[in-house]
């Protein structure tokens, strides 16, 4: 193969953001072996489904693609070509043997560890017959071989900069599909925010299972909290706005509040699960913090930002939750109030602690809890929305919107705002009037610009 040959690429993404990080890196990485992103399955040289394994659904949608995929890859056959088909992500850490076995027409079995390896694994499949499996596991040798990003990350972009999870709740499979936390130096973060910034990003948002946990070199040679690095990147110019997501309760530390008050780059907005809100299941969950310290810990951040929106996750029906229990999350959610949230219900997951504990709940019950606390989060992301009627904010215009003439973008608090404007207004942070809430977005007019 060389770079002269255009081969069709098409990645299928699902489950977290640093799935949609790792998938493009993936294709950064197959660029120089003359593979082009395209967007269909239907033709391309080679698909790669980037899965997720983190609730039963995720991963049964991953088999059922698989199925589809199958007449596409005979059919390119028949015509000739070949269509080398690779399963990426996290269903692979956990499952890939089990995926060779059901599902043949696999190629390359990869984990989330060893994308730097692809070019590899590819030219092995080219020459041989069989299919290959690479799930081994130091996070380090990845991002020290991928490749520096040279697409346009767009106007928002994210940046991994920490990787795995030490917290094993006990419902969870992160911590054994992304293995041991590992923290990016603070040096590689800062070059690669840079380079994004170069390539017209206005807005980073730092991703990582447990971002707030990030303890990077630090350019001296001591060590970054999450709270040390925002201030480092916060000089970059050009970048407007940082975000970062998902953070633990547990690592929300005083340098991290204190840069929500002195950064004006970070949003106030801040993605914090709690998964329920009683003390008992929070135990059994084993997320190592009761309900008062998720209010202590909000409390603190409201102090040092008073307009911080908040989002979460939450589990019902974990087992043993009782209706007292479950009543404590609703009280909780009633106290702190959400602008949005996502809630599931609790998905058994082989090999997690959870899986074999006694007392798990009928799907009835899930079904009735998860319909009662979604109705009271939506009622909230509401009234947070209706109370944006009237008000000015600062909207970062993204891209052009569904209909001519319209631009959309995101509030501070993430909301999307469409509005009328010319396109040279995509990637300026804009005056916007929030006029009416739509059902997925704000809708407003322009007033000034902001900046430039
Ligand atoms: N690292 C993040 C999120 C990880 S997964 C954190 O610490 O919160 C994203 C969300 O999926 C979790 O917050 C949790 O609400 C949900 N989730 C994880 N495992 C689940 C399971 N077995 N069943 C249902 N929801 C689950
Ligand atoms: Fe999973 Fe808990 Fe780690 Fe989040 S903190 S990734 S929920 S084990
Ligand atoms: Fe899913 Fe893996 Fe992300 S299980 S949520 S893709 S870390």
């Amino acid at each position: 193969m060389s770079a002269s040959v255009t081969r069709k690429l098409f990645i299928k993404t699902y489950g977290c953001q640093m799935n949609a990080y790792d998938s493009a890196r993936m294709a950064d990485v197959l660029a120089p072996l003359g593979y082009a992103p395209c967007e269909a399955a239907d033709g391309a040289d080679m698909v790669i489904l980037n899965t997720c394994h983190i609730r039963e659904k995720a991963a049964e949608k991953m088999f059922s693609e698989l199925g589809r995929l199958k007449p596409l890859k005979v059919r390119k056959a028949r015509d000739g070509g070949r269509m080398i088909l690779a399963v990426a992500g996290c269903v692979a850490q956990a499952e890939g043997g089990e995926i060779l076995a059901r599902a043949p027409h696999v190629d390359i079995v990869l984990g989330p560890q060893t994308y730097h390896r692809l070019p590899e694994l590819v030219a092995q499949v080219t020459r041989a017959a069989g299919a290959v499996l690479d799930t081994e596991f130091p996070a380090e040798a990845k991002f020290d071989a991928l490749p520096e990003t040279t697409q346009a990350p767009g106007v928002s972009a994210f940046l991994t900069i920490q990787e795995g999870c030490d917290k094993f709740c006990t419902f969870c499979v992160v911590p054994y599909t992304r293995g041991a936390e590992f923290s990016r130096p603070a040096a590689d973060v800062i070059a690669e925010a840079r380079r994004l910034v170069a390539l017209g990003a206005r807005e980073i948002t730092l991703l990582g299972q447990n971002v707030n946990a990030y303890h990077g070199e630090a350019p001296d040679g001591g060590n970054w909290g999450l709270g040390a690095l925002v201030r480092g990147l916060a000089p970059l110019e050009g970048l407007e706005r940082i975000r970062y997501t998902t953070s633990h309760p547990l690592d929300v530390d005083d340098a991290l509040v204190a840069a929500h008050a002195e950064v004006p780059q970070v949003m106030p907005f801040l993605h914090l699960p709690v998964q329920s809100g009683s003390d008992r299941v929070l135990a059994a969950m084993n997320r190592r913090h009761r309900a008062d310290d998720y209010r202590a810990t909000v409390a603190r951040l409201r102090r040092a930002r008073a307009d911080l929106a908040l989002s979460s996750d939450f589990i019902v029906g974990f087992p043993g939750e009782s209706d007292e229990d479950f009543e404590a999350t609703l009280a909780l959610v009633r106290e702190i109030g959400f602008a949005q949230a996502y809630s599931f219900k609790y998905s058994r997951r082989p090999g997690t602690p959870a899986a074999s504990l006694p007392g798990q709940v009928p799907d009835a019950v899930k079904a009735e809890r998860l319909a009662i606390l979604q109705a009271l989060l939506r009622e909230q992301q509401h009234r947070f929305n209706d109370a944006t009627v009237g008000r000015v904010l600062p909207v970062l215009f993204e891209k052009r919107g569904r209909h001519g003439g319209q631009l959309v973008g995101r509030s501070p608090y993430l909301q999307p705002v469409h509005a009328s404007a010319t396109p040279e207004l995509i990637g300026r942070t804009v005056s916007v009037l929030i006029a009416a809430v739509e059902s997925n977005s704000l809708a407003g007019t322009l007033v000034a610009e902001a900046s430039s």
